[in-house]
């Protein structure tokens, strides 16, 4: 069965959102959860998105992406009316979602995008939500409008001083946990790099934390160990064991290495289709 693009948005110069006919993933998804799609039946790979919103009356999920290579781009490509061959879904375990009084969610980059649905869950369960969004730029920021209605404080930064404040998402996060403010739990999603020096931050001051992690997939059932982790010294399966763990225990410097795997074919793959898509005209549209 394929699924219709009910209407697409442009979020930045690389940054898409689209509402998408998935009637059995809407009714049956929780935060935390994501779906793995394929945009035809012949040759296309898979790859897994967070379901960032749903309407289950509706039958439609949201998704947002990130033009990153040749999927993320052919998707960007498509127009309302168009259809994705498959939704497969929803997939991981949903986020553990309580009351545990004061929440800090940070987000970087297009990690804003799978933390929505967890920070919007937090508010309604009582929380107070306080929200750090880091950006490499103003353009590049997402989502603010969205946080700054469901947080009880927002502090937004970016790498170049264009918006917010000039600093790392880690410099806030450090001088919340050290203040009357510090909070009983901490989401952060991101680039693994990011989520390893929240988790530093948040170890010294003995925060749990909890990271939603964005290894390579490719079944999202548990059985091509594409998604494989260190987890306490233990492999553990992101599609299946998470994507949500206790960041303190996650080994991201094996993680970022595996995520390189295949950049070379990655970008071949990429370069060709930028080269196709000029042919057939879609980059004058
Ligand atoms: P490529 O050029 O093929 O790859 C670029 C980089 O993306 C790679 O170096 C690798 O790090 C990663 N990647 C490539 N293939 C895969 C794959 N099959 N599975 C996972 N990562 C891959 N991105 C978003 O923009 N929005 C989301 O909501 C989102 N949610 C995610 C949820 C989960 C659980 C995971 C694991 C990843 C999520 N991602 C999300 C990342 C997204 O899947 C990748 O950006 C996408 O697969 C890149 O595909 P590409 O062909 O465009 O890029
Ligand atoms: Fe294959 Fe997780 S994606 S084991
Ligand atoms: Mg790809």
């Amino acid at each position: 069965m394929s699924h219709k693009i009910l209407s697409k948005e442009q979020l930045s110069e690389n940054v898409f959102t689209a509402e998408i006919e998935a009637a059995l993933v809407a009714r049956a998804r929780k935060p935390g959860q994501f779906v793995i799609i394929s945009l035809n039946n012949e040759y296309a790979e898979r790859i897994p998105l967070t379901i960032a919103d749903a309407d289950a009356e509706k039958g439609t999920i949201r998704l947002i992406w990130q033009r990153v290579g040749k999927t993320t781009a052919e998707l960007a490509d498509l127009k309302e009316g168009d259809e994705i061959a498959n939704v497969a879904g929803p997939l991981g375990k949903p986020t553990h979602i309580e009351n545990f009084g004061i929440v800090a969610c940070v987000g970087g980059g297009i990690g804003n995008a799978p933390l929505l649905p967890i920070a919007k869950a937090l508010k309604q369960a009582g929380n107070k939500v306080c929200s750090i969004l880091g950006a490499r730029n103003k353009e590049l920021l997402i989502l603010e409008d969205e946080f700054a209605r469901l947080s009880d404080e927002l502090i937004i930064t970016t790498d170049d001083g264009s918006y917010g404040r000039k600093a790392l998402v880690t410099e806030p996060l450090e001088e919340l946990c050290k203040s009357e403010k510090k909070p009983n739990q901490v989401f952060a999603i991101g680039p693994a790099i990011m989520m390893k020096f929240c988790c530093a931050v948040t170890k010294r001051y003995n925060i749990p934390t909890q990271v939603s992690l964005n290894t390579i997939m490719v079944d999202g059932t548990g059985m091509c160990g594409g998604c494989r982790i260190e987890f306490d010294g233990q492999p553990k399966f992101v599609c299946v064991d998470g994507p949500e763990f206790d960041g303190h225990k996650v080994n991201f410097d094996l993680m970022m290495k595996r995520l390189g795997a295949y950049k070379d074919l990655e970008q071949k793959a990429h370069e060709k289709y930028q080269k196709h898509r000029c042919k057939i005209g879609l980059d004058k549209t």
